[in-house]
């Protein structure tokens, strides 16, 4: 049986002289965010990931992220354009050795699999994360260690925030921008096509995921209309920097994102 998380995070904290308990308490204290069950019952997951995956719940209301997005739009873009992903996901890998692997693992041989395992199970994965991303008490600078690497990387806080911001506005049709950080503990910014991410082996330029923008339409259309540019501009005043810099230590520990599904 292929149990790679396991073994990657033991090998990872061994490498860095790290207690295992040092990282499974930053995946905890992320998935705690997400509402998740108690802290208990997730121990299990932060060293040997699930082999069930699950429709994460909201981490805040439907109209949380007013004014900047709007209540109807998070409750459609959650309940059904999420939830399709998650339901087809789960189709597409039924039966198969997959629903026992580790989603970060799939999507690193995502070229191996059908279409629908890659369509699907990104858009399962992008949008947890993009929810996990956000809160209404977000914006503003960043804190922690992640601002000392976006001011080292990109020169200042608003230098970032044009590229990123760029990034998603330049995406031909529907897709994604990203910060990442890559194998070298380096950040960069890219964005994929469809639900496409950078995990996954067909990536332009691999990396651990940090944070995302979703800039398909569904994300903004029914208060912005065709206007993803100020869409954009808002979702500046909803980043959970808090997650993101625990993101980052986590990657920055273990070459691995947090987010187990
Ligand atoms: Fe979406």
């Amino acid at each position: 049986m292929f149990k790679p998380a396991k073994v990657i995070l033991i090998i990872g904290a061994g490498f860095l002289g790290l207690h295992s308990s040092s990282i499974a308490q930053i995946q905890v204290q992320v998935k705690g965010h997400m509402n998740q069950p108690s802290i208990s019952s997730k121990n299990r997951q932060a060293i040997a990931p699930s082999t069930k995956f699950e429709f994460h719940p909201l981490p805040y209301s439907y109209d949380a992220l007013e004014p900047y997005i709007d209540r109807l739009t998070v409750e459609i873009h959650y309940s059904k354009h999420h939830r399709a992903y998650y339901d087809n996901f789960l189709k597409a890998i039924d039966g198969t050795d997959l629903t026992s692997i580790e989603i970060s693992d799939i999507f690193r041989n995502i070229s191996h699999y059908p279409i629908a395992v890659r369509n699907n199970g990104g858009g399962y994965f992008n949008h947890t994360f993009y929810w996990e991303g956000m809160s209404a008490q977000g914006g503003g600078l960043p804190t922690g260690k992640i601002a000392e690497a976006i001011v080292n990387t990109f020169g200042s806080f608003e230098e970032f925030k044009k590229e990123l911001s760029e990034s998603g506005k330049t995406r031909f049709g529907s897709g994604w921008a990203w910060l990442c950080l890559d194998d070298k503990g380096n950040l960069f910014i890219c964005s994929t096509p469809n639900q496409d991410n950078p995990i996954m082996d067909i990536a332009e330029k691999k990396g651990i995921p940090l944070l995302n923008i979703d800039v398909w339409e569904h994300a903004y259309y029914l208060n912005y209309q065709n206007r993803r540019s100020d869409y954009i501009d808002a979702f500046w005043n909803l980043i959970n920097w808090d997650i993101v810099n625990k993101r980052y230590e986590y990657g920055m520990l273990t070459h691995k994102s947090n987010l187990i599904l």
